[in-house]
């Protein structure tokens, strides 16, 4: 799970990284409050999880509570690569000498931690990577260990930073990772990290990703989930117990084995290629042994997406057999016709494996009209594809 900005840094605050004072607000009257107990001049920034905030114009100064609430009514409500701003921190404006750039990540590739620092900070990071490679350090954290003030100062050094900040770079570094492993995160960023015109430094901006699978121990994160910025269809799967990721296309798939529903969406894509660019709109997995109430679960969140225009269900018979997949879809419609719900859009049935022949033969028995079988996969791909570039 990715944090909004003014959490990374409720958890910066914890473990002593250096914040300035700020307050959450969600409206110009809050934002001007905000602004005169904080006092002075204030930015005002969109809490939204996406970068390049400032590029877009949801970070802006303001000399006092007057502009602050002239700024918030100007950044609330806007959109920022598709996410709306319906949240804002307002904290206090730092006079900023140097911005430098300091992260702590999972490094999967290389199966170990990675600490980076940059001089060039307040930029975006891949870009210095790119053009500027000598001025991002880099150093492997060994987790048994631990990033050590050697390590930290190191760093410092190899990005070049002037000398009289190492302390403070150090021990800003030395707590960041103690966030990292607190929180069991995958990656804590701070860009920039200001050194103030007084000479102390300070997290102006925070980035963190925590590990959803340490969930368990750490019940604090379950504070920070925010059901208004998650899709409302992933929201309904997730309390299905569904495993669901919306995308967005236009054919729903869904399958029974995560591996099995990723080459679905391969193949869905490749053939959408001919029908005009269609797409898959989600992953579905119900799982091996698919009772007719999950697929019916699994149907109605999948028909629910008004952007699905055609179904592909793609099982592949094992222990659960096809003929016990067919009565489930078959189950499943009348279960959903039984709610009241229209099934207007075209599914396309492709089962194979165990018992595959007496699952195709329950489906002709059963002749819905909204069911096509097909023989293979490519072949359903094909036809659910052409069903969804046609329209349902
Ligand atoms: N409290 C502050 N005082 C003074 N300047 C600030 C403050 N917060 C941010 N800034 C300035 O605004 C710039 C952009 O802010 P910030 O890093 O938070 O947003 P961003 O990087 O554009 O957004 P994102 O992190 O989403 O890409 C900073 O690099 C810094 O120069
Ligand atoms: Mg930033």
């Amino acid at each position: 799970m990715d944090l909004y900005e003014h959490q990374a840094q409720e958890l910066f605050a914890k473990y002593g990284v250096p914040v300035g004072r700020m307050q959450v607000v969600h409206t110009a009257e809050e934002a001007r409050t905000a602004a005169a107990e904080i006092g002075g001049r204030v930015v005002v920034k969109a809490q939204v999880k996406t970068g390049g905030r400032g590029k877009a114009g949801g970070v802006k100064l303001a000399a006092g509570p007057d502009a602050a609430h002239e700024t918030a009514e100007a950044i609330l409500g806007m959109d920022i690569k598709g996410h709306t701003v319906r949240k804002l921190l307002v904290t206090e404006a730092s006079e900023i000498a140097d911005e430098y750039y300091a992260a702590l990540l999972l490094d999967r590739a290389n199966r170990s931690f990675l600490a980076m620092v940059s001089r060039s900070g307040g930029m975006d990071i891949e870009q210095v990577a790119a053009e500027d490679p000598a001025a991002l350090a880099r150093l492997e954290v060994d987790p048994a260990l631990g990033l050590k003030l050697e390590g930290a100062y190191q760093l410092c050094a190899d990005a070049g930073l002037p000398s009289d900040v190492y302390d403070e770079v150090g021990e800003v570094l030395i707590k960041l990772w103690d966030v990292f492993r607190g929180e069991d995160a995958t990656l804590v960023e701070i860009n920039p990290l200001a050194r103030l015109a007084d000479g102390s430094v300070r997290a102006l901006d925070g980035k963190v990703t925590v590990d959803d699978n340490a969930r368990f121990r750490q019940p604090g994160h379950a504070a920070f989930v925010d059901n208004a910025a998650t899709d409302p269809l992933e929201l309904r799967a997730a309390e299905k117990h569904l495993n669901y990721v919306k995308l967005d296309g236009e054919v729903g798939v869904i399958g029974n084995g995560a591996g099995l529903v990723m080459s679905t969406l391969d193949v869905v894509a490749y053939a959408g290629e001919r029908f005009g660019g269609v797409k898959p709109a989600n992953f579905l997995d119900i799982g091996g042994g698919a009772s007719a109430e999950v697929m019916a679960n699994g149907l109605d969140i999948i028909l629910g997406d008004p952007a699905v225009r055609s179904v592909f269900v793609n099982v592949f018979g094992g222990i659960t057999a096809c003929d016990a997949v067919a009565n489930g879809i078959v189950q499943a419609i009348d279960l959903l016709t039984r709610r009241g719900e229209v099934i207007d859009k075209p599914l396309v049935v492709r089962l194979d494996g165990n018992n595959a022949a007496e699952g195709r033969r329950i489906l002709a028995e059963a002749a819905l009209d909204c069911v096509r079988t097909a023989e293979t996969m490519d072949g359903a791909a094909a036809l659910a594809a052409e069903l969804a570039s046609k329209g349902a």
